[in-house]
């Protein structure tokens, strides 16, 4: 059963657009860079397209799925509109990244809208139905910002107006086209008044935390970076009133697989007694995936684990080796945290219990 379904009212605005259309081409803000330059890079090309998704200067599940779907209309308007360049560009981006089921559904998606029109009518065709896509992805975190704002609202009301936010990778604005998943809260929270905290997770290797924290303070909201492994003794000690994380894909049964930590977390937090929210759109659940162990784990390059980059005294960018190149690493960058660790899944349609969100999604089960 849902805990809760009317949404109360929050308005977001992309500082910088993660992603826009110029003219037969994408504008993105290229996170590689962050959190020390601010660039976007143009795409012209499918190609350069799933080159960026799968090398994560875009990056986060809504993102990843919008991008794809712009890298569709792309390769309509530079390599022709038959089924063949439709196949090959559904292909290309389909094999970027494979837990985010976002993307996939984005394709599946570009595909249906694209498949049964005539060649002439596709390309415009797919310009506007990547722009639905991304349009609707800012809208439902608009609604995910709402109705979790709802519950940081009843914990300031029993802590004197004062909440402290656990937080995991970015599921910010970053990491969609609007104002995020997990921050979207916050980020309501914050503008409605209250003392809203953030507790912000490194998240080792890619430190996606760098990003979160980036993001928080340029919308003032206070924050305290901490190192991955002192989520644990913060929880125990109840220095935090709920976590709040995103999710990259959330199987039939409520399991949800987000960045590699997130399941350390919400161990931690149950054992603290502390809630541990899951924060995402309808776009994250894979209803085809009956439970967790069938969703697919990225691994990535074991280098993300070896090198670490940061600025040097001159302020360039620069990347540092701090393991042999064959030391023996491994890099899942996913986890995949069991159902009954869940409090709830705070949705676009209301919050609800993870076994339940067949009940709010009726029409995708
Ligand atoms: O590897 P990333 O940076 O794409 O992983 C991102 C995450 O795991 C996010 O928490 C998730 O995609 C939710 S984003 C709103």
């Amino acid at each position: 059963m849902p805990f809760s379904s009317e949404p109360a009212q929050s308005a977001f605005r992309q500082p910088i657009p993660t992603l826009r259309r110029d003219g037969d081409a994408i504008a993105i803000l290229d996170q590689t860079l962050l959190p020390f330059r601010s660039e976007i890079r143009r795409l012209t090309r499918v190609t350069e397209v799933a080159a960026a998704i799968r090398g994560m200067q875009v990056r986060g599940a809504p993102l990843i799925g919008a991008t794809a779907a712009f890298g569709v209309a792309i390769a309509l308007a530079t390599d022709g509109t038959g089924e063949a360049v439709l196949d090959d560009a559904l292909s290309l981006l389909g094999a970027t990244r494979p837990t985010a089921v976002n993307l996939h559904w984005a394709l599946a998606r570009m595909d249906g809208a694209l498949r049964p029109l005539g060649p002439g009518a596709r390309r415009d065709a797919a310009w506007r139905e990547a722009h639905a896509i991304a349009a609707e992805d800012a809208a439902t975190c608009k609604e995910i910002g709402a109705h979790g704002l709802n519950l940081l609202t009843d914990i300031a009301a029993r802590r004197n107006g004062r909440v402290r936010v656990m937080t995991h990778c970015n599921a910010g604005w970053l990491a969609t086209c609007g104002a995020g998943t997990a921050l979207a809260p916050v980020y309501a929270a914050h503008q409605r008044g209250i003392a809203v905290e953030v507790l912000v997770s490194e998240t080792r290797p890619r430190n996606q935390g760098l990003l979160t924290a980036w993001e928080l303070r340029q919308a003032g909201v206070p924050h305290t970076l901490i190192a991955d492994n002192a989520a644990g003794l913060l929880l125990a000690r109840r220095d935090v009133d709920a976590v709040i994380t995103g999710a990259d894909r959330i199987a039939a049964n409520g399991d949800t697989a987000n960045k590699v930590g997130t399941l350390l977390k919400a161990l931690a937090a149950r054992a603290a007694g502390v809630p541990f929210y899951i924060a995402a759109p309808h776009s994250t659940l894979d209803f085809d995936c009956a439970d967790g162990s069938h969703i697919p784990i990225e691994d990535r390059d074991t280098d993300e684990l070896r090198v670490v980059r940061g600025l040097d005294r001159d302020g360039r960018i620069v990347e540092l080796r701090q393991a042999p190149g064959d030391t023996a690493t491994a890099n899942p960058a996913f986890d995949v945290t069991p159902a009954g660790l869940i409090t709830a899944i705070i949705t676009e349609r209301g919050v609800v219990s993870p076994g339940a969100l067949g009940s709010l999604y009726p029409e995708q089960t």
